[in-house]
């Protein structure tokens, strides 16, 4: 067994052993790295030739119930400043990012308890009804399945859950007790089957995670197949228990989106604002090694500081139109170019 073998396995679409999979992240080579780029790099662009997607995050809300440990936004971090964004407000995030050419809105943010599926519904459905072409991605934490099932059905098409750790034992290091795996994973398999296109993902790095976990992560990625996947960076905020935690590492990221694009190869597989503040060529790196989406801010640029999941967030004090020039001149630079759309999951 070597991790040459599992390279071929995993260029060949064979799914390898958890224990070679674990082996591959702890022990690969320079050499061994530049071989998985390349073939991960070939087959995204097999599938999505030089073109990159892209998707305006609108962050809707910084107060959140929760208190996952990792998170700026916990809610027994006194020092957040909490602010939220009423309908007018995300209605005119998507007029700006329609004009500024994106056809898929991604509205994130804490669970918030102001945002009822009656609130909600009533913001994905004007959403829906003055942009019919465009894509509508939620991303607000776990609801339960007839939540889910009326977001659905107001207009919603993607739902972006990380599970965070497929390691029940690592997850409980991650989360309070209220907060379980078994229900993370029930939340993902109910927006499956209610016929959302589906976002797992976990951070890489995040305190107590071994290689065998991301094994298991990589395991479970292959077994769910979501239609998404967002990878990135663990990265410590000042005000949580993780203060003192080292970041999540560049070269085991890049490892892993190469990774993932072998096992799902048609997987939407985003470069993210994480990866791009751990390093600042990040995001090209992440493009370079198979991800094939990147997600400019579309929120308000007063507000923008205030959503403080990790420290040093890049791009907090620009406007939307600076980002998305940015990008585009950093992808045109790798010789990949942005395309508006909205880059729905397909299966070839
Ligand atoms: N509340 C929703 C949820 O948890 O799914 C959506 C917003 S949450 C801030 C989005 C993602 O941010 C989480 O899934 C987590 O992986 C990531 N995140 C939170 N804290 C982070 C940190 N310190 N470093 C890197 N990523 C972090
Ligand atoms: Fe809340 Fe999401 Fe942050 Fe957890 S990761 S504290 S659910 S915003
Ligand atoms: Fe935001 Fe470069 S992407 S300023």
């Amino acid at each position: 067994m070597s991790n040459i073998n599992t390279i071929e396995k995993l260029k060949n679409g064979t799914v390898p052993e958890k224990n070679e999979l674990a082996l591959l992240l702890g022990t690969i080579t320079a050499d061994e790295k530049e071989l998985l780029r390349l073939a991960a790099q070939e087959k995204a662009q097999s599938v999505f030739g030089n073109k990159i997607f892209i998707r305006g995050l609108i962050e809707i809300s910084s107060y959140c119930k929760n208190d996952c440990f990792y998170c700026g936004l916990r809610r027994s971090n006194k020092n957040a400043v909490r602010y939220r964004l009423d309908k007018e407000r995300i209605l005119s995030c998507c007029e700006n990012g329609y004009r500024l050419g994106f056809r898929t809105f991604v509205l994130q943010g804490g669970e918030d308890a102001y945002y009822t599926d009656e609130v909600m519904c009533g913001i994905v459905g004007e959403i829906r009804r003055l942009y019919p072409e465009c894509a509508i991605t939620l991303s607000l934490g776990e609801r339960g399945y007839k939540s889910f099932k009326r977001l659905y059905e107001a207009g919603a098409d993607r739902y972006l859950l990380r599970h965070e750790t497929a390691n029940a034992e690592h997850y409980s290091k991650l989360h309070p007790k209220s907060m379980t795996l078994k229900t993370r994973m029930e939340s993902l398999y109910a927006l499956k089957e209610i016929g959302f296109q589906t976002g797992a993902g976990f951070m890489v790095g995040s305190p107590g995670q071994t290689y065998e976990n991301l094994a298991e992560d990589l395991l479970f990625i292959s077994e769910l197949k979501p239609q998404m996947c967002g990878i990135g960076p663990f990265i410590p905020h000042k005000d949580t228990p993780f203060w003192d935690k080292p970041a999540g590492a560049l070269e085991t990221t890049l490892v892993l989106l190469s990774v993932i694009r072998l096992l799902h190869p048609c997987v939407l597989l985003p470069s993210t604002t994480a990866l791009g503040t751990i390093h600042p060529k990040g995001r090209e790196l992440g493009i370079l090694h198979g991800a094939n989406v990147v997600m400019p801010n579309l929120s308000p640029a007063e507000h923008r500081k205030d959503y403080s999941l990790y420290d040093n967030k890049i791009c907090t004090g620009d406007e939307a139109a600076e980002c998305i020039r940015c990008l585009s001149n950093r992808m045109k630079n790798i010789g990949y170019e942005i395309v508006t759309g909205r880059g729905d999951f397909k299966q070839i």
